[in-house]
Parts: structure tokens; sequence; C-alpha cells
């Protein structure tokens, strides 16, 4: 059976590192019918819209897509296409697992972490206006629905794939109101899971412990912003940007997405690396129910990284996009 996606390449590397990924799934044997949508920039030159209604369409009918990184330009301009796409089709809950790869050089090689970041609101928002020339006021929603959705995501996830611990991440002891909210949901949920111990940290020092004892943490669950930023952290511990994956997940929607962005300063060079999205795809294949092919993939990707003869350049290597991306498809067995 042929599973039909949707395939959105975006900006920037976006269309390298979709192209790499696309065609390994190719070669490892998954029947994949690809609806091809432009989001971003790209979007918006051709039909004036950075989000446009058929690339919601497709998401809609096929259920799953897997994306490239979007531009969203600083200050002024189109709003975020990512935030925009995450709010019109509810994906809530963004999880991004982060663990050491075999082969990738980092400062540590005992992180296994999972952070779940709430998706839909926060400062993250971007609700914001100037008061007076001079004074802007950006609003910080945060609800109990969404602080008690994200939670319940975050014990069902711990449950179901054996994790050790839940940590909330916070800072209510600034934002008494919003992220007291945020907290008090937490804690809620977190009764009805005993068996899964619990705690929490504030931001600012769990930045400090991450960066000196990342094995410390298991799940984290935070709040948009938080989870923003703590994600690129997070992504520096285990080798950068390149190589973290991530979903953001609705309730029978998902988007597969790398945690980086459109890299301008390295677009169109065939140097990025599609290692981030590629594992985007495995946990993409692993939703699809393609346990074997997902296996597989990931399989070859250690190969690949632990022989170390090819590597991209931000790993080290002097490695294109596409010879990493011809190593793979031969390392499948
Ligand atoms: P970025 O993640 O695009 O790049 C940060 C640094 O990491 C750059 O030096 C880049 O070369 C490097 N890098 C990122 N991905 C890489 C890869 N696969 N291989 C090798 N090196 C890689 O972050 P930046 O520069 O802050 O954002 C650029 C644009 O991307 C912005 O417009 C931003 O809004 C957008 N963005 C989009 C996201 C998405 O679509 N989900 C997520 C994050 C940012």
């Amino acid at each position: 059976m042929s599973h039909a996606l949707t395939l959105i390449p975006g900006d920037g590397i976006g269309p390298e590192v979709t192209t790499a990924v696309v065609r390994i799934l190719d070669a490892v044997g998954v029947a994949i019918d690809w609806d091809r949508q432009d989001a971003g920039v790209i979007a918006f030159r051709k039909s004036g819209q950075t989000l446009p209604g058929e690339l919601l369409d497709s998401i809609r009918r096929t259920r799953v897509a897997l994306k490239g990184p979007c531009a969203t330009p600083i200050g002024e301009g189109f709003t975020s296409v990512n935030v925009g796409l995450r709010k019109a089709l509810d994906l809530f809950a963004n999880l991004r697992p982060v663990s050491n790869l075999p082969g990738v050089p980092s400062r540590f090689t005992n992180v296994d972490l999972v952070i779940v970041r709430e998706n839909t609101e926060d400062l993250y928002a971007g609700l914001e206006h100037v008061i007076v020339p001079g004074v802007v006021e950006s609003l910080k929603i945060i609800t109990e629905v969404a602080s008690t959705r994200i939670a319940e995501f975050a014990f069902r996830h711990a449950t179901r794939e054996g994790r050790r611990s839940v940590t909330a991440i916070h800072k209510a002891n600034i934002m008494k109101l919003s992220d007291g909210l945020f907290l008090d949901s937490v804690r809620a949920v977190s009764r009805k899971y005993p068996q899964i111990p619990y705690d929490e940290k504030i931001v600012d020092a769990a930045c400090m412990h991450l960066v000196m004892r990342p094995e410390q943490f298991d799940v984290l669950v935070l709040p948009n912003l938080y989870g923003d930023i703590v994600s690129d952290l997070c992504a520096g511990l285990v080798g950068g940007l390149g190589v973290v994956p991530g979903a953001n997940l609705g309730t029978d929607v998902a988007v597969f997405e790398a945690v980086h962005g459109s890299a301008p300063d390295i677009a169109d060079q065939n140097v990025a690396n599609p290692t981030a999205l590629l594992l985007s795809a495995v946990m993409m294949l692993r939703h699809l129910g393609e346990v074997d092919a997902a296996v597989r993939v990931k399989a070859a990707l250690d190969r690949v990284l632990s022989a170390g003869e090819v590597r991209t350049r931000d790993l080290g290597g002097s490695a294109s996009t596409t010879e990493f991306t011809l190593a793979l498809c031969r390392a499948l067995d």
C-alpha cells in the first residue's frame, strides 16, 4: 500500500534536505505518494500567501506531512509560517527527542532526553501591538486547557516509551499567574501518573543544569517560548542543529520537521546536513506503522556516522549533502 503524504520543501536549505530524505525513503522501499506543497517565501512569491489554502487542505487530507524549514524575516513582514501552520491545524504538541548519535562529536556522550513543548500559545504566539510610539505590549496567554493537554501528552508519552521521569520547566517564581497556571496544570496531571517520578525546575537553573549534567533529565515539558529556546540549547549538547528531529502533533494530524531553520548562510551550497530531517522522517515512519523501514534507516544512519568517512561540514567533515545521501542509500541493508 502506498502512503499519501504531504511534502513541504520550504525555504533556504529546505529543498536540499527534503530532496535528500525523499531519496533515502525511496531507497528503503516505502511506497509514498508525495503531494508537494509550497509554503513560506517560495509560496509568497508565487501566490502572495505564505500558507496557501491548498497546503492546509493537503495536510488535512493526508494527515501526515514532512516539512522543510520556512524562513520568517525578523521584525516587519509576514508572520511565521510555522506558528500559522501549528495554529491552523491545532498541532498542540512539539516533540523533540535529543540524544547522542554514534560518531557525532559533542561535549557529552550520555544525553537521552525528550522535549515536549506546548505549541499553540504563550509569548510565542506573537500577539503584539504598539500602545503608543515607543511602547509595545506583547501578550503572554497561558490557558489551563492547553497546559493540561500538553502535560497529558508528556505523561502519556513517558508511559508509552518507558521513560524515567518528567520535569516541568517554568518561571513561576516571577510570572506567578501565567507560569503558575502552567505549573498547577502539570502538577494536577502528574498526580494521575504516580508511577512516573515528577519534578520541576525554573528555566534559568534548568539551562545551567542542562549544560552541566544533561544526563539527569529525561522528559521535559515546557511552555512554548522556553521550549523553543531550550530545544536549541539541547541540540548543542549532541552535535548541533543538524542532528535533532521533531514532530508537531495534533489530535489526528502530524507534521514532521527538524528543529533547525532555513539556514540561509549555507543555502544552495549542497552542504546542509539532512540528518535532522531524516530522523524526523524516521519518527514519521514509526507514526505510519512502517517500523521495519524506520529501524533500517536509523541503522544505516548510525553506520555512516560511526564510520565517520562521510560527514557533512557541520560535523567536521567535507561531504556534500548529495555525497552523504548516497552513502546512506548504500548503507541500507
Ligand atoms: P537556523 O537553524 O536556520 O541556523 C542556525 C545555524 O545552524 C546556522 O549557522 C546554520 O548554517 C546551521 N544549521 C542549521 N541547520 C543546519 C543543517 N541542517 N546542516 C548544517 N548546518 C545547519 O537558525 P536561524 O539562522 O536563526 O534561522 C533562519 C531562518 O529559519 C529564520 O527565518 C527562522 O525564522 C527560520 N526558522 C524556521 C524554523 C522552521 O521552519 N521550523 C525553525 C527555526 C528557524
